[in-house]
């Protein structure tokens, strides 16, 4: 059969009027059946869209565009909402012990720590560049509101770095709160990172809390 010639018989016993295109592989023939116009053009567009979709969304010169940036907008907004909700809080030991057993709260602590602090000091604080701050070995961290302290100002030099004006001053209140909450989880890798030197703990964790609910 030469190539041009159409084939005589198909599945179904039907043959379309098509053209053939030529090719024949080990016998088998291809009608010249192209994409329709109008499917080419959206192809083509989506293209030539995408382009400009990139240019104006991810150029990464005039920030704020970006998914990324517009979903960043919408959490803080959202958390903005939140605390609201919380009215003022000090960032006094009663509120911080008062959150460190708050189910609502517990988990914006617990992003708060996820989202800044594991790269120093691990997933579930057991230390890595910075110690461990699950165990009872503290020492920058004399009292409860010491942790407020440290994480807004940092310590060591900027070892570990200041949050002041990086975190909103009740997200220190309730990572502070997270890392109580912490407190005797012995996570695994703890022990990487003992706090060389003299530690004590915190004194004040135990002592009864409607001594300090007058404020
Ligand atoms: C760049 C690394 C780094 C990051 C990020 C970091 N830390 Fe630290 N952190 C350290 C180091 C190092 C120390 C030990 C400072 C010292 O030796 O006095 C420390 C100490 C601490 C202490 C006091 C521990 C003690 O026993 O005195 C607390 C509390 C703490 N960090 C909480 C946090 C929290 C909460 C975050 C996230 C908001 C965070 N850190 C992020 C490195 C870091």
């Amino acid at each position: 059969m030469n190539s041009t010639e159409k084939p005589n018989s198909t599945a179904d016993g039907h043959i379309p009027d098509d053209p053939l295109t030529g090719h024949s592989y080990d016998g088998i023939q291809e009608f010249d059946n192209p994409m329709p116009g109008w499917w080419k053009a959206m192809f083509l567009g989506s293209i030539i869209y995408a382009v400009f979709y990139w240019v104006y969304y991810e150029n990464g010169l005039t920030p704020g565009r970006s998914v990324i940036a517009a979903y960043d907008r919408a959490l803080a907004a959202n958390l903005k909402e939140r605390f609201s909700t919380l009215g003022e809080i000090k960032p006094d030991r009663e509120t911080i012990l008062r959150f460190s057993t708050d189910p609502e709260w517990l988990p914006v602590g617990k992003n708060v720590f996820q989202a800044n602090c594991t790269s120093c000091h691990g997933n579930d604080a057991e230390g890595r560049v910075g110690p461990n701050l699950t165990d009872d070995h503290w020492k920058n961290i004399k009292n409860v509101e010491d942790l407020y302290r440290v994480i807004e100002n940092g310590a060591n030099g900027n070892a570990m770095p200041a949050w002041r004006g990086k975190l909103e001053p009740q997200e220190i209140i309730l990572v502070s709160s997270y890392l109580l909450s912490l407190k005797g989880s012995n996570p695994a890798g703890k022990g990487l990172r003992p706090i060389p030197g003299e530690t004590h703990v915190i004194s004040d964790l135990d002592a009864p809390s409607e001594a300090a609910s007058s404020e």
